[in-house]
């Protein structure tokens, strides 16, 4: 890669151009303003007011190998260690899945739904914190647990929360193994983004989520698709309060299954939501 200027301005537009045959010039665009912010503090308009801007060498090569990143689809959010999740900032890395948006939809109604009370609330596979972290911003009487069979994710969730000073309870379990979880109490609300993707899906998924974010957070046997949410059923037999409510954010094109699991399961007033693409992502049920 060669650059000709040291001026920010035609650096930032000559990285543009190298991005846009990967990633298109609207997201190029975005990608590159992200890395001037996040790298030099310089926003696009300070960039158009300011286009005389030099930078020095270091900052140049700093800007150079983030490009290179970029381009081996390193996701932005590695780059600069964070992203944002509703109205929160979090870190995260290698060990957590990078939340998305429609998480935020799922955390969106669970805090709709209850907002009003005191509850004790489970969230099993946390990652990095995204779900129990918004829910415990927006719900503060609630008492918040945040579970992942991940040391590495608790790790982050735990950073996560004191950055938010927000105060929950980070606990290991392996929600497949029942001795893991037997010592817990009973929750009013359990709720899980757990791993869905289904190995002929992986095949449909892009080289930034396969060569980054961590497998144990994505993916089940083909043969066993559903296997979290039984197991999370089981769970909830024992740690879930009678009248408790569930929140799954789901495979869209296991909603039909799942429905019919949590009928099997005796649970009531179970509802199917669909996501901001309009896809069948989130299931809410109340237990017997
Ligand atoms: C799809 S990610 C969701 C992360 C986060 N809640 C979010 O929505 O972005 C699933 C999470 O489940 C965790 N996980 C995988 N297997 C698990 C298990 N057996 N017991 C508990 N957590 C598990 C992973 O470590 C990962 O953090």
């Amino acid at each position: 890669m060669r650059w000709k200027s040291n001026k920010l301005k035609e650096l930032r537009d000559q990285y543009i151009g190298m991005l846009s045959s990967l990633y298109g010039e609207d997201e190029s665009k975005q990608l590159v303003h992200i890395l001037t912010e996040h790298l030099f503090g310089v926003t696009p308009v300070r960039i158009a007011l300011k286009p005389e801007k030099r930078l020095s060498e270091s900052e140049i090569l700093q800007f150079h190998q983030a490009v290179k990143e970029l381009l081996k689809h390193k996701p932005i959010q590695h780059i600069t260690g964070h992203t944002t999740f509703l109205d929160l900032k979090l870190a995260v890395n290698e060990s957590v899945l990078i939340p998305r948006p429609e998480t935020e939809e799922l955390v969106q109604l669970i805090v709709e739904r209850e907002k009003n009370n005191s509850v004790r609330l489970i969230d099993i596979g946390t990652g990095s914190g995204c779900i129990a972290l918004a829910f415990k911003k927006h719900t503060p009487e609630a008492q918040v647990t945040a579970a992942d069979i991940s040391a590495e994710a608790l790790k982050i969730a735990g950073q996560n929360a004191q950055k938010q000073h927000l105060e929950i309870d980070l606990i290991r379990i392996d929600v497949l193994h029942p001795d893991s979880y037997a010592a817990l109490p009973v929750y009013d609300v359990v709720v899980s983004n757990p791993p869905y993707v289904t190995q002929s899906d992986k095949k449909l998924m892009q080289k930034n989520v396969l060569d980054y974010e961590p497998a144990t957070a994505l993916f089940v046997e083909n043969e066993n698709p559903l296997v979290f949410y039984v197991a999370i059923l089981e769970f909830s037999r024992i740690h879930l309060a009678n009248g408790g409510r569930i929140y799954f954010e789901i495979n869209e094109q296991k909603g039909p299954d799942l429905v019919h699991l949590l009928e099997k399961h005796h649970y009531m007033e179970i509802a199917l939501h669909l996501d901001m693409h309009g896809k069948e992502r989130f299931l809410e049920a109340v237990k017997k």
